[in-house]
């Protein structure tokens, strides 16, 4: 559905800092190479902890970090073949979570009904991704499609970042163009315009135009001069729970988000340019590029945005009653789907419990 594209004051829905996920799809909680064979990783969606480990054989597996027998994290415990053994008393769970050994216990008498929960679980683009809602729906959702990821024409920039925020306020800032002016002072973009938005049952589409000018604007590809101004037409959007944008085809970005609670947000963003370099030569600088894209141009970006996230969540933890103004109706719209998602994932939830009953 398309939606006005119009600047005009609207009612904030202050109890959208409250509202949980939809579990219903993938969230990415790690980079795969941080769990390697016989390692196990603690790792948050949204309150839920849950214990990564690689089994002998390189799988990858998830159970909920919580041992069934006395509440011992599981992620202290130790990979046993294709088994996570917990640290206390060593009782041993298999994959799916079932308890197949107990160390003091002979073998033949018969093992409790101990079982913990277990997750669908992927490696895809260099991360680990995690279903946290209901198995049986994990097959029909997939990850994020990274089109760019494998393609030699884009030059590629992972950023992770931690956020002490409700994930409604770092979504908020990834779809809000309008705050090219905290960026000034790094050569950001100016004079934004919101040309058009649509809203679907899962997603938010944004188009808005932005000028750059400047040496940092040149260097990344986006204005042909440095003394010029350019005007481009960049694409935001937001697809229940991560977010994508386009710079008319210059540069793209995937964000994965990963809420981790009720004020503490995760995210890893790829950057994808592409970069006026000779093939072979970008080959050879790619580390070297790497590093100085991350740590001159996009983490000093994002610096400057989560002082204000975690500025935002402080003053509303202060006072959650206090009433906001907003113009941008791409807010009040993402807004309003993340509260949809949640609402109908709870919604969803009843009925199969019902069912179930
Ligand atoms: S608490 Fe885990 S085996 Fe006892
Ligand atoms: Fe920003």
């Amino acid at each position: 559905m398309e939606l006005a594209t119009t600047l005009k004051s609207q009612t904030v829905q202050n109890h959208v800092r409250e509202v949980g996920i939809n579990p219903n799809y993938w969230y990415a909680v790690s980079w795969a190479n941080q769990v390697k064979v016989g390692e196990i990783k603690p790792v948050m969606i949204w309150q839920q902890p849950i214990a990564v480990y690689r089994d002998v054989n390189g799988c990858l597996h998830a159970l909920e970090d919580i041992c069934p027998h006395k509440g011992v994290a599981l992620h202290k415990g130790k990979v046993q073949g294709c088994n996570l053994a917990c640290a206390y008393h060593g009782w041993e769970f298999n994959n799916e979570g079932d308890c197949v050994g107990i160390p003091y216990l002979s073998p033949e008498q018969k093992l409790p009904r101990a079982q913990v929960r277990s997750y669908p679980i992927q490696e895809k683009y260099d991360l680990i991704w995690i279903f946290p809602g209901n198995p049986t729906l994990a097959a029909v959702c997939q990850p994020p499609d990274i089109k760019e990821f494998d393609d030699p024409e884009w030059f590629r920039v992972p950023v992770p970042a931690k956020m002490k925020a409700h994930f409604s306020i770092c979504n908020e800032n990834s779809i809000d163009v309008f705050h090219g002016f905290l960026h000034e002072n790094l050569q950001g973009w100016f004079a934004p315009a919101l040309i058009s938005l649509k809203e679907t049952e899962s997603s938010i589409r944004t188009e808005y135009q932005v000028s750059y000018k400047g040496r940092m604007a040149k260097f990344l590809g986006l204005s042909e001069r440095a003394d010029k101004v350019t005007t481009l037409s960049v694409t935001t959007e937001y697809r229940y729970p991560h977010f994508y944008s386009s710079l008319q085809g210059i540069s793209t970005l995937y964000l994965m988000r990963l809420p981790v609670g009720p004020r503490e947000t995760h995210s890893v963003a790829f950057f994808f340019f592409k970069v006026r370099l000779p093939k072979q030569l970008l080959k050879l600088l790619q580390p070297l590029l790497r590093v100085i894209l991350q740590r001159f141009v996009l983490l000093r970006f994002l610096a400057q945005d989560i002082e204000m996230m975690e500025s935002e969540q402080q003053t509303y933890l202060t006072n959650p009653q206090r009433r906001y103004v907003e113009i941008n109706p791409a807010i009040i719209a993402i807004q309003r789907l993340v509260i949809r998602q949640y609402e109908q994932f709870v919604q969803q939830s009843k009925q199969s419990q019902t069912n179930g009953n």
